[in-house]
């Protein structure tokens, strides 16, 4: 991608579907009984290696990219594995497990592997199946899961992890009995899930907070179904127009997703306003320096960490922001220094001293929201910057320097080579 910065993004933009949320959406097809349709399905690197998953177990899956539409039939589903070559593309692979093990008593689903933002296992995940009477193998990087019939119990996570939270409530919808899961993650896309899976005739009780009830049923029928705002595409965007000292109005997306960003923005001087399918933002002259911590939801997200982290480094004073919940996620560091930025890194902080203005040039994307993140300070650099290995940022975004062109950005997608 290459950017011409030093220019105030100002204007309007429609954020896609949640890449976060359509994910396990997607996923939960698996313990339907008839074809889904879901709407709003963002285009994405992730989205398509997905299909491509759950296409080779059998499943009819109908994607209308243009439409952002997806249509998917479980029916003619004659396999439950996962993969290497499919899931160590995409880690979000395994959230496969607890269903296929739900509806068809048995799952073989690969390990996904190490992460460039952490290692990331899965061990949160397998406890819970075994808590619901799973048999768990793990044989040659896979992991194998067997049970006649799941059965209801609680579960008690160590961590209110996102993926444990959702395969596990994947799987209690078709466990004999009750489940009653405590620790949860509290995110918005696990809300999501639990919307879509409700359609599909799920008894849930409890979604966003931090027990959920789960009455086990033998079957689930089909469902209808529309993914929400992607509120971290949403951020970004944010982030972009408070660090070039513009103005950028988001549409399709609920303020209280990121409410947890928004004040931070306010804190840093600029001014926000809300709505309940809008969030719009004006800056005030220079940000100013504000510490963040990242924390799982309802704290401020560690998927906005490195966008926020773009604007500190023109801010007035210095920051300081503290990664907690992944323990290699400053990997866009190193690549904000190319451009004249000031931070050092200090275990799980990162102090950054505000600059007056960065220089542009050449740097490297390592992980999806790191690329965002030299996007938005390219954004704000004098002169040329050029972001190499984008296909991080297309596992996320879609169509990006599209809707950045439509706030007024220099940006344009041009061969590595
Ligand atoms: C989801 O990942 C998101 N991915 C991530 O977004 C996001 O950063 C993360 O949640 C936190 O919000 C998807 O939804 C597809 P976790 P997930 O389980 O589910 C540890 C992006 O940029 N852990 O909440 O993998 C783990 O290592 C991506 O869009 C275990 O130790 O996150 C991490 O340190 C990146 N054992 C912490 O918990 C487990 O079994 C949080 O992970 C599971 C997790």
């Amino acid at each position: 991608m290459k950017i011409v910065g030093g220019k105030a993004l100002q204007g309007s933009v429609e954020v896609s579907g949640a890449k976060n949320a359509a994910l396990p959406v997607l996923v939960s097809a698996i313990l339907a009984n008839g074809p889904c349709t879901f709407e709003r399905v963002p285009d994405l690197m992730d989205i398509r290696t997905l299909a491509k998953l759950l296409a080779n177990m059998g499943m009819k899956v109908d994607f209308d990219r243009a439409a952002n539409r997806a249509v998917l039939d479980p029916t003619s589903i004659h396999s439950q594995e996962a993969p290497y070559e499919l899931v160590k593309t995409m880690r979000a692979s395994v959230f496969v497990l607890g269903p296929l093990v739900a509806k068809y008593g048995q799952a073989k689903v690969s390990l996904p592997g190490g992460c460039a933002i952490g290692a990331r296992p899965i061990n949160y995940h397998l406890t819970g199946l075994e808590k619901l009477g799973a048999e768990i193998q793990l044989e040659e990087g896979y992991v194998l899961a067997r049970a006649k019939r799941l059965v209801g119990n609680r579960v008690a996570f160590e961590y209110p992890s996102v993926g444990a939270t959702e395969n596990i409530l994947m799987a209690a919808v078709l466990a004999k009995g009750e489940s009653i899961l405590e620790n949860c993650a509290k995110e918005p896309e696990i809300v999501d899930l639990a919307r879509a899976l409700r359609a599909m005739g799920a008894h849930i009780e409890g979604e966003g907070t931090e027990t959920i009830r789960v009455q086990g049923r033998d079957t689930l029928g089909s469902c209808a179904h529309q993914v929400i705002g992607d509120r971290i595409e949403a951020g970004t965007f944010l982030s972009a127009g408070f660090a070039t000292g513009g103005a950028v109005r988001v549409n399709g997306i609920d303020s209280e997703f990121l409410e947890p960003v928004l004040v931070k923005f306010e804190e840093a001087g600029a001014l926000i306003e809300r709505g309940k399918e809008f969030i719009a933002l004006q800056s005030r002259g220079r940000p100013k320096a504000t510490d963040v911590t990242t924390l799982p939801h309802p704290g401020f997200p560690t998927d906005m960490q490195a966008q926020f982290m773009a604007a500190m480094t023109i801010a007035d004073g210095a920051s300081v922001i503290t990664e907690t919940v992944f323990e290699n996620r400053f990997m866009h560091v190193p690549e904000l220094t190319r451009l004249g930025s000031d931070i050092t890194v200090r275990g799980k902080s990162a102090i950054v001293k505000g600059k007056l203005k960065l220089k542009g040039a050449p740097v490297m994307a390592t992980d999806l929201r790191a690329s965002a993140s030299l996007i938005i300070a390219g954004l704000c650099a004098e002169g040329e910057t050029t972001v190499s290995r984008i296909y991080h940022l297309d596992r996320g975004y879609e169509r990006m320097e599209t809707k950045l062109r439509a706030l007024g950005a220099d940006v344009e997608r041009v061969s590595e080579s």
